[in-house]
């Protein structure tokens, strides 16, 4: 029949029609993809310091853009957009500005910086651009990419704070006890031992998988941590991101955000994810280079107003995870950041503001260091904002009479030591006196000590019920 001969006719020719349009659409899609994105062009106008000043192209640009600029007996340098002045763009280069030419050329790109990780990046050692300097050959590249600089997730959409994790640390799982999610400061002056705390950490804690940022470190201790401290069995669950104090502003600055890119990465496989940052106060220096280096005003110490405000969008995305539009509830990312206090004043700029913005504060003191006792954590002066509500009963009232130990024998130590306190005068600093050696003892641990939670509440009960 005709009608129907045509209808199949039709049909097979909208068929025919829709595998033409379906395989350009692919065409375009493939095309696109491989569009390079570095394509509109600037112009070096001033190199000043480490300040490149751009004219043209400026409507392709936004603060953050990287761009690269060609040199002409050199590798392009790549640069990152930091601010505009008048019809300038000024930007600031992750590498040495020699061999830039007046009038060089400056590509564009117009996507954020990102990184496209594979859980095979455990184990690995990285630069801030996800490039491996271990020496292990290239790192497979993943599907998605993660923008290093990306926003916190919305306060709704997060879980709670979870239950509370074994750090291995005895002075820490009972003084300053750590939940999932939980977002921790190390405070401490030079030389008294953070590093060597969070290499405890990121080798004892348990998690699944840890990140460690050494962000502006001095290059030496870069591999003493991964080789001597972390060891083959800490490195094999860890991703070590590494910037030292000689490198540019930018990539230190940039270390920081990949460390967090890529525990946000290790989060939303479901991961629990430790994030590990030594240290948050050399992002904060490296930011105030940039800021300064911007004509931004200088307020408490040289820090400028930027300073202030990226903090908090650093350490805001480590936390518990957010659970995603279709349901899924991703990982938490449980912090610990290390704070150099200059001077032994904690009350600096950056300590005070970083203790503003975290739930719970670790503080090291130079005199328990001096003292020979490791970790050198001041637990009178450490709180955990999640702390008590993660502890039992009896365990509150470990950590109750303990404290009161160690505050009555602080207080009175001075007429201890040369003799004027007389015994039976109090009956608190009496307690006091028999049982701090070995309160001591329990927060005394060595570098490759470990004990689990669970044990520390033990023994400290156990100390405490002697007298
Ligand atoms: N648990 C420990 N047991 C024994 N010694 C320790 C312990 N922790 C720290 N130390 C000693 O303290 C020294 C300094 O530690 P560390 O390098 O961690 O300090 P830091 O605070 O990171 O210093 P900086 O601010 O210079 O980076 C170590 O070299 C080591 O001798
Ligand atoms: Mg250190």
């Amino acid at each position: 029949m005709p009608s129907a001969q045509g209808g199949e006719f039709f049909a097979l020719t909208n068929l025919k029609a829709s595998f033409t349009i379906l395989s350009r659409m692919e065409q375009l899609v493939h095309l696109a993809r491989n569009i390079d994105p570095m394509r509109v062009f600037g112009r070096v106008a001033v190199v000043n310091g480490l300040l490149i000043e751009a004219k043209g192209g400026l409507s392709y640009m936004q603060v953050g853009a990287r761009c690269e600029i060609i040199r002409r007996h050199e590798a392009p340098l790549p640069v990152e957009v930091v601010g505009f002045r008048e019809d300038r763009a000024l930007m600031m280069p992750f590498g040495p500005v020699e061999g830039i030419t007046p009038g060089a050329e400056i590509r564009i790109s117009s996507e954020g910086a990102k990184v496209h990780p594979t859980t095979a990046w455990l184990g690995r050692i990285i630069d801030s651009f996800g490039e491996p300097i271990d020496g292990f050959g290239p790192l497979p590249q993943g599907p998605e990419g993660y923008l290093l600089k990306a926003s916190p997730p919305s306060a709704h959409s997060r879980q709670k704070v979870g239950e509370r994790l074994n750090l291995g640390v005895r002075a820490m799982d009972v003084f300053t006890t750590c939940c999932r999610g939980q977002r921790l400061g190390v405070f401490a002056g030079s030389g008294v031992g953070k590093s060597v705390l969070l290499s405890m950490l990121a080798r004892e804690a348990t998690c699944d998988a840890v990140v460690v940022g050494l962000i502006g470190e001095r290059g030496r201790e870069v591999r003493e941590f991964v080789e001597e401290t972390l060891g083959p069995e800490g490195l094999r669950r860890a991703i070590v991101v590494v910037a030292t104090s000689d490198e540019p502003a930018l990539k230190r600055r940039q270390a920081a955000y990949m460390t967090l890119a890529l525990s946000e990465y290790l989060r939303d496989q479901g991961l629990e994810v430790l994030c590990l940052m030594d240290s948050v106060t050399r992002f904060a220096m490296a930011q105030r280079e940039i800021g300064l280096a911007t004509g931004e005003p200088p307020t408490t110490k040289g820090y400028t107003p930027t300073c202030f405000a990226e903090l908090p969008k650093l350490l805001e995305r480590a936390g518990p995870g957010p659970i995603l539009p279709d349901g899924t509830r991703t990982g938490p990312i449980t912090g610990l950041f290390t704070v150099l206090v200059d001077g032994d004043d904690h009350n600096e700029p950056i300590a005070d503001a970083v203790r503003g913005i975290l739930d719970g504060h670790i503080v090291m003191s130079r005199g328990i260091a001096e003292r020979g006792r490791f970790p050198a954590i001041d637990v009178l002066k450490s709180i955990s904002r999640t702390m008590p509500d993660c502890q039992t009963i009896p365990e509150r009232e470990i950590v109750r009479q303990a404290r009161k130990v160690l505050s009555s024998y602080t207080n009175m130590e001075e007429l201890i030591r040369i003799g004027a306190y007389r015994q039976g005068a109090d009956p608190d600093v009496d307690r006091a006196i028999i049982l701090n050696p070995a309160v001591e003892d329990f927060l005394r641990q060595g570098k490759d000590e470990y004990t689990p939670l669970d044990e520390s509440f033990t023994l400290l009960g156990q100390i405490l019920s002697q007298s």
